[in-house]
């Protein structure tokens, strides 16, 4: 067995998502009207609507409901967001601040479900791999651009944890039978496709695995609009076991599908 201890354990930032859901018809839209944009200013939070330039703490996104899919996991809170605000920062506390009074603020018109993580260096990407598939990855566009979002929640399973990270690694290259043919495409070169239309970004769990009730990772996304077919393929390749094994060890939430907005106001317009 190869020890975790090896495993990067370095904190990058700090992020969550904000499920709001609408309580009964409530003004929700009134309920954060001037308490969140001040706060996002007073924890100086810049907008991911028109990226550019370095915020003092951090970034804030507003994104208003297309859709949702259910995934293996039920999840009301995640599949039936009337919007979600994603909020990160190197600074924990700011992340902290924001989530526990925008949930104050919200309480009497919405349920506010945070999902929350952090990001850390890649484990499984060498000089090529990150080349590969992350120095030709499209960075974050202005909204009017790359309008759609998709956050995908998502756990490993036991059997997944069990196993040594040489061997997780494994499932993140393409594998090959004794004469040389590929058997599996393997996660990165079945998603392929999406490396130069689609943002990533990953939160993993504080601990991991993840406790009972949480997510191990927070996968999200941006595409333009011609590019939305392109994400549901990468995420047919990735579920299609024969091409990526990983995805047997893969528990999914709901896919939620959002459009990126430029404030809060539009939210709950
Ligand atoms: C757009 C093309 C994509 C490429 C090129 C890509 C590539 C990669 C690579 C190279 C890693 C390893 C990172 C490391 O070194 O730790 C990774 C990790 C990961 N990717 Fe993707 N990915 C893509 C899309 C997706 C999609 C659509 C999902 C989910 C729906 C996803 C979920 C994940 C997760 C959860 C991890 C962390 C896995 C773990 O540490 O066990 N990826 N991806």
């Amino acid at each position: 067995m190869v020890s975790n201890e090896f495993l990067a354990k370095e904190i990058l930032a700090h992020g969550a998502y904000l499920c709001v859901r609408r309580s009964n018809g409530a003004d929700v839209r009134s309920a954060g009207a001037a308490g969140i944009p001040a706060l996002a200013d007073r924890l100086g939070l810049r907008n991911e609507f028109d990226p550019g330039g370095t915020p003092p703490h951090g970034w804030i996104a507003f994104l208003r409901r297309q859709g949702g899919t259910p995934g293996d996991i039920a999840d009301e809170d995640v599949l039936h967001a009337d919007g979600v605000v994603h909020v990160v920062s190197k600074r924990a506390e700011t992340v902290e601040e924001f989530c526990a009074e925008t949930t104050r603020l919200l309480a009497p018109a919405a349920r506010v479900r945070v999902l929350s993580g952090v990001m850390r260096p890649k484990n499984y990407t060498g000089a090529a791999m990150n080349n590969w598939a992350y120095e030709r990855q499209v960075v974050q566009q202005p909204g009017p651009l790359m309008p759609n979002a998709f956050l995908v929640p998502l756990s490993k399973t036991a059997e997944w944890w069990r196993k040594d990270w040489m061997e997780r690694h494994t499932y993140f290259l393409p594998r090959y039978d004794d004469g040389g043919r590929m058997t599996s495409e393997g996660h990165a070169l079945a998603t392929a496709a999406g490396i130069p239309c689609l943002l990533r970004r990953t939160y993993r769990n504080a601990t991991e695995p993840a406790v009972d009730g949480e997510y191990d990772f927070l996968t999200y996304f941006e595409c333009s609009d011609d590019d939305v077919p392109t994400f549901h393929q990468i995420c047919a390749a990735l579920r299609d076991v024969k091409r990526n094994p990983e995805w047997r060890f893969v528990r999914e939430g709901p896919t939620w599908h959002g459009r990126r907005l430029a404030s809060w106001g539009e939210l709950f317009s």
